[in-house]
C-alpha cells in the first residue's frame, strides 16, 4: 500500500463506524496558553473533553499535522539520528467524545491494524496502564480484560505513569492509556530475543504505533486529579511509523512518504543515502528531509521564521537542517528551499494549503537560507579571531560564554562551533556553555512569568454564548473565575455563560468595558472594570486588574455585562476597512496577496501580507482611492451566519492560511464581487460608516512579508490636523510665503551656499595663520620648531594645518593648542626623518603634555593628537613642549 493508500484506508475505516471525518487543525496552535504547536491529534479537541464546547459529531476521526518541537512533547533532538521521531508528523486519530469506550476503541484498533493493514498479529504487542497510587488511580483492569482474549496474556505489557498515562501539557485533560506496538526485526531476530522485552527501550524497530487513551480526568495545576464530566476516546497514530510497517521497511525515511525529498538530496550533494545508515551524512538527509516538513507546514499555517516564541522554533529548525546540509553534505549555497516543490506536490491532495502558497513559503525559506549562510560566515570569521587569540596564549579550550556569544549573537550552533573547534584541535567548555545558556533561561522564564491558580467554579454552563455581533450589553451570570500572577501584580480572569465582549481573535482586540454587580463590592462600588478579553481555546475570558474581586464575584447573581461602545465603533470602522483594503491590494498589486498578520484597535489597522517588492508610493495612492471610493459607495453589510464552510468557499469567499474554520462559518461581504470573507469580527453596518481611509506607513516586516498601517475616520482626520498644523506652523516661521516649497527650496539654497563660503573663509584663515606661524618659526640646526596657541573651527584643522605646513617646511617639529567649544586640544607632529634619526615619538610626546590639561591622547609616531577638560593647562602644555625640543 502506498502511504496515500494508508491513510485513506484508516480514514475510510472509521468513516464506516460512523466517525465524522474532519480536516487537520492548523499546525500553529491558536487561542491555547499552554500550547504553540499542535502537538497531538487532540488538540484541537480539547475542549470538548473538559467540557466547555460541544462537538460537531460524537465521533470523529482525521489526520492530524503535529509538531513535537517545544514544552511537554519535545523530539527535536532525536530527529535524524534514529529512524522513527519526527519534528512534524501526521498523527491519524478517532475520537469518541461521551460515546464508546474503551470496547469499541480497542476492537476496532485491532481489526484495522490486523485486517485492513494485514499486520502480523504475532508481531504486536500492547500495553495497560499498571495504576499509580500517588495520583489515585487504579490498574486499568478493564483494558486488561478487553485486551486478554485478542491477544492473549502473554502479550500484554504492564506500563507505568509515563508509559502509560497520557497528558496534553502541564494542565488539561489526560487519562490511562493503551499503546500497540509492533516488532519489525527479521526473523532471525525475533527467534533470538522476544519482542516483549524490547517494548518501551527505545529499539528502532520495536516501536509505538498506535496510542488508545481513555479521557477520564482533568489535571489542575496543583498537579490533582479531577474527574472530566464524562469519558473519552482520544487515539493517535503515528502515519510515519505505520507506513514503515504496513510497507515492511525498517525506517520511517524508507517510505515512500519521505524517499521523494531524499532523492532530490542525493542528487544535489551527490551523495548516496543508505549505505551507512550511522554516517552523518545519513542523519543529515534524515535532519532535512524531516525539518523541511515541520518548516513548510508551520510557513503556510502562518507561523513565519522570527526572532521571538513559535517563530524563533521555525527558525531554528530551519537552521539545524541548514547547517547539517551545510557540514555534512556540501551545501555551501541555498538548498532546503528546493524541497518545497516535492513536498507540496505529494501532499497536494491532502494538505491542499502548502501548494496553494508554494512561491510563497519558498521564498521564505530561501531568504532565510541566505541570511543564515551570512551569519555562518560571520560566526566563521569570529571564530577563527578566538581560536587565534587562544593559539597565542596556549590555551586548547573555548571558553563556555564565548560558545554562548556564538550561539546567541551569531546564530552559531553550539555543535557546530564544537564540530569547527575539533577540526582546529580545540575543545569547547560544554559545562560553562550550559551554565550561560541556564542563566539566560532562568533571565527569560522570570521575564514571561505568568502564573495562574485553578479556574474557581461556580456554575455550570454549557459552553459560553458570545451575542457581540447583536447586543453590546447582556445580563449574564459569572461561570467561573481565576487569579493570575502576572509580572507587574495580578489580574483576575473572569468567564460568564453570555457576553457581549469580542475577546481578541483574527487580528481584533478584545473588547474592554464594565461588568456591573447586583450585590457590589466591598466598598460599596458596583462595577468591575474589564482592561481586555482573551480567547483561550473556546472560553472567553475577561480580564479585570481591579483588586479583591473574590468575595464580589464569588456572590454576583446576575450581572451586567456591558462594552466601551465609542471604542467598538471605531474598532469596527477599522475591521471593515481591512476587508475593503484587502480587496483593493489584491486588485491592484494582484492576487498572490494574502494575510500574513493583522492587527486592528480603535486607532489603528496594521495588516501584513505576502509580497516581495515596497509598495510604491504611487500604488499605496491607488488602493487607497479605491478603498475610499468604496467608502464612498456606502455599500451595506451583507453578514451571513452559520454557512457550510464548503458552500462559502465554493462561492469564492477569501479564508486565511492557518487559521481554524468551523464546519459553518460566518461571511462578511460588502458587494460579493467586491469583498467576500470569511471572518468573526465585528463590522459597520454599511461602509460609508468608516467615513474616510489613510495609509500612515509601508515597510517591511521580514523576508516576503511587508506591512501597511492606516487610520480611518475621526482618527485619520485627527491624524491630517496634525500634519495642517505642522505646515502651518513651518508657514509662520518662515512669513507666510505663497510658495512653500519653493520658500524651502530656496533656505536649503541658502544655506548651502553659506556652508561653502564658511569653508572657503576658514581655509583662508588657515593660510593666513600658516604664514604668521612660518614667520615665528624658530630655526634649529636640525629642525623646525613651532609651539604656538591657534585659532581653528575644528579639532580636523590641527591635522590639516601640520601636515600643510610639513609640505613647506623640512624637519619640522609642530605643537598645537586650541579650544574647540571650550574643551582643550593638543596636536603633535615630528616629522617622519626626525622620527626615524632620534626615535622622539609624537604619541608619548602628546600624552605626557596632556597631563597638563587633565586629558589622554595618541597617535602614530609622527603625529597625534590629545582632548582634555581642563583649558587652562593649555599654555602650560605648550611651554613644556617648548622645554622639549
Ligand atoms: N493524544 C494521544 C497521543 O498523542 C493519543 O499519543
Amino acid at each position: 500500500m502506498t502511504s496515500h493508500q494508508i491513510r485513506q484506508a484508516f480514514l475510510d475505516f472509521f468513516r464506516s463506524k460512523e466517525h465524522l471525518i474532519v480536516p487537520s487543525a492548523p499546525l500553529v496552535a491558536k487561542n491555547d496558553p499552554t500550547l504553540m504547536f499542535n502537538n497531538s491529534g487532540m488538540a484541537q479537541f480539547k475542549d470538548f473533553f473538559l467540557g466547555n464546547g460541544t462537538p460537531p459529531s460524537r465521533r470523529i476521526a482525521d489526520t492530524q499535522k503535529c509538531l513535537r518541537v517545544s514544552g511537554k512533547h519535545n523530539d527535536l533532538e532525536d530527529v535524524g539520528f534514529d529512524t522513527y521521531h519526527h519534528t512534524m508528523f501526521e498523527m491519524l486519530g478517532n475520537w469518541s467524545f461521551g460515546d464508546y469506550f474503551k470496547k469499541e476503541a480497542i476492537t476496532w484498533a485491532w481489526e484495522l491494524l490486523t485486517e485492513v493493514y494485514q499486520l502480523p498479529k504475532d508481531r504486536l504487542y500492547v500495553s495497560v496502564f499498571e495504576g499509580d497510587s500517588k495520583d489515585g488511580v487504579p490498574f486499568d483492569q478493564e483494558a486488561w480484560d478487553l485486551w486478554k482474549p485478542i491477544v492473549g496474556e502473554d502479550r500484554i505489557i504492564l506500563g507505568n505513569k509515563k508509559d502509560n498515562f497520557w497528558e496534553m501539557g502541564d494542565t488539561g485533560p489526560c487519562g490511562p492509556c493503551s499503546e500497540i506496538h509492533i516488532d519489525l526485526r527479521p526473523a532471525s531476530e525475533v527467534a533470538e530475543i522476544s519482542g516483549k522485552s524490547l517494548v518501551n527501550n527505545d529499539h528502532p524497530q520495536v516501536v509505538e504505533i498506535w496510542n488508545l487513551v481513555f479521557m477520564q480526568f482533568e489535571r489542575k495545576a496543583d498537579s490533582s486529579l479531577v474527574p472530566l464530566p464524562a469519558t473519552h476516546v482520544d487515539t493517535g497514530m503515528g502515519f510515519e511509523r505505520l507506513c514503515m510497517a504496513v510497507q515492511n521497511k525498517t525506517s520511517n525515511y524508507d517510505t515512500d512518504v519521505f524517499q521523494n525529498t531524499i532523492q532530490v538530496l542525493e542528487t544535489l550533494s551527490g551523495k548516496k543515502y543508505g549505505a551507512n545508515s550511522e554516517s552523518f551524512a545519513d542523519i543529515a538527509m534524515r535532519v532535512i528531509a524531516d525539518h523541511i516538513r515541520a518548516v513548510a507546514f508551520a510557513i503556510t499555517d502562518g507561523q513565519l521564521p522570527s526572532n521571538n516564541k513559535a517563530g524563533y522554533v521555525i527558525r531554528r529548525i530551519l537552521r539545524r537542517a541548514v547547517r547539517y546540509g551545510y557540514s555534512y553534505l556540501g551545501f555551501q549555497e541555498p538548498f532546503f528551499y528546493k524541497l518545497v516543490a516535492v513536498l507540496a506536490d505529494q501532499f497536494k491532495d491532502v494538505f491542499n494549503e502548502l501548494k496553494s502558497q508554494e512561491e510563497f513559503v519558498t521564498r521564505v525559506i530561501l531568504e532565510e537560507e541566505k541570511s543564515f549562510l551570512r551569519t555562518l560566515e560571520s560566526g566563521l570569521k569570529r571564530l577563527d579571531v578566538i581560536v587565534n587569540s587562544l593559539k597565542e596564549k596556549g590555551i586548547s579550550v573555548i571558553a563556555g560564554d564565548e560558545v554562548f556569544e556564538l550561539s546567541d549573537t551569531f546564530g552559531f550552533p553550539v555543535d557546530l562551533t564544537a564540530l569547527i573547534a575539533r577540526e582546529k584541535g580545540f575543545q569547547i567548555d560544554e559545562l560553562g556553555f550550559q551554565d550561560a545558556l541556564t542563566e539566560q533561561k532562568n533571565r527569560s522564564r522570570q521575564d514571561a512569568a505568568k502564573e495562574a491558580t485553578d479556574w474557581i467554579e461556580l456554575r455550570e454552563a454549557d459552553g459560553v454564548e458570545f451575542l457581540g455581533y447583536d447586543f453590546e450589553e447582556t445580563h449574564s451570570q459569572i461561570v467561573k473565575y481565576r487569579k493570575v500572577k502576572t509580572k507587574t501584580g495580578e489580574e483576575y480572569h473572569i468567564v460568564l455563560d453570555r457576553t457581549p465582549f469580542y475577546a481578541e481573535m483574527g487580528g481584533q482586540v478584545g473588547d474592554t468595558g464594565i461588568l456591573l454587580l447586583d450585590n457590589g463590592l466591598a466598598d460599596g462600588k458596583k462595577t468591575i472594570r474589564i482592561v481586555d478579553t482573551k480567547k483561550e481555546n473556546d472560553l472567553f475570558v475577561h480580564i479585570s486588574q481591579d483588586k479583591d474581586l473574590d468575595d464580589a464575584l464569588q456572590n454576583a447573581r446576575i450581572i451586567v455585562a456591558k462594552i466601551d461602545s465609542d471604542r467598538r465603533e471605531k474598532i469596527k470602522a477599522n475591521h471593515s476597512a481591512t476587508h475593503l483594503m484587502l480587496s483593493a491590494m489584491r486588485e491592484v498589486l494582484g492576487t498572490h496577496i494574502g494575510q500574513k498578520g493583522s492587527f486592528l484597535n480603535d486607532e489603528v489597522l496594521r495588516f501584513d501580507f505576502s509580497h516581495f517588492a515596497k509598495v510604491t508610493d504611487e500604488e499605496l495612492r491607488k488602493i487607497e482611492d479605491r478603498v475610499n471610493e468604496k467608502i464612498r459607495e456606502d455599500i451595506a453589510l451583507d453578514e451571513r451566519r452559520n454557512v457550510p464552510i464548503k458552500q462559502a468557499l465554493d462561492q469564492g469567499a477569501t479564508a486565511t492560511f492557518g487559521e481554524k474554520y468551523g464546519d459553518f462559518v460566518r461571511l462578511i461581504i460588502f458587494d460579493p464581487t467586491y469583498s467576500f470573507e470569511l471572518c468573526g469580527g465585528t463590522h459597520i453596518p454599511s461602509t460609508g460608516q468608516i467615513g474616510v481611509f489613510k495609509f500612515i506607513s509601508e515597510g517591511s516586516v521580514s523576508a516576503g512579508v511587508r506591512r501597511v498601517e492606516a487610520v480611518t475616520g475621526a482618527k485619520a482626520l485627527e491624524i491630517m490636523r496634525q500634519q495642517e498644523e505642522v505646515l502651518n506652523k513651518i508657514k509662520d516661521l518662515l512669513k507666510n510665503p505663497t510658495d512653500l516649497v519653493k520658500a524651502v527650496e530656496s533656505l536649503l539654497d541658502e544655506r548651502n551656499g553659506l556652508q561653502k563660503r564658511i569653508v572657503s573663509l576658514e581655509n583662508e584663515k588657515i593660510q593666513t595663520l600658516k604664514s604668521t606661524l612660518i614667520d615665528n618659526m624658530k630655526k634649529h640646526s636640525t629642525f623646525n620648531l613651532i609651539v604656538e596657541k591657534v585659532d581653528v573651527p575644528n579639532a580636523d584643522s590641527l591635522k590639516q594645518l601640520s601636515y600643510e605646513l610639513r609640505d613647506q617646511i623640512e624637519n619640522l617639529i609642530a605643537v598645537f593648542g586650541t579650544e574647540i567649544g571650550g574643551k582643550p586640544q593638543l596636536s603633535v607632529f615630528i616629522a617622519e626623518n626626525i622620527v626615524q634619526e632620534t626615535g622622539l615619538n609624537a604619541g608619548k610626546i602628546v600624552k605626557d603634555l596632556a597631563k597638563e590639561i587633565r586629558g589622554g591622547g595618541g597617535g602614530q609616531p609622527f603625529f597625534a593628537t590629545a582632548g582634555g577638560s581642563d583649558a587652562s593647562g593649555l599654555e602650560a602644555a605648550l611651554d613644556k613642549a617648548k622645554g622639549l625640543f
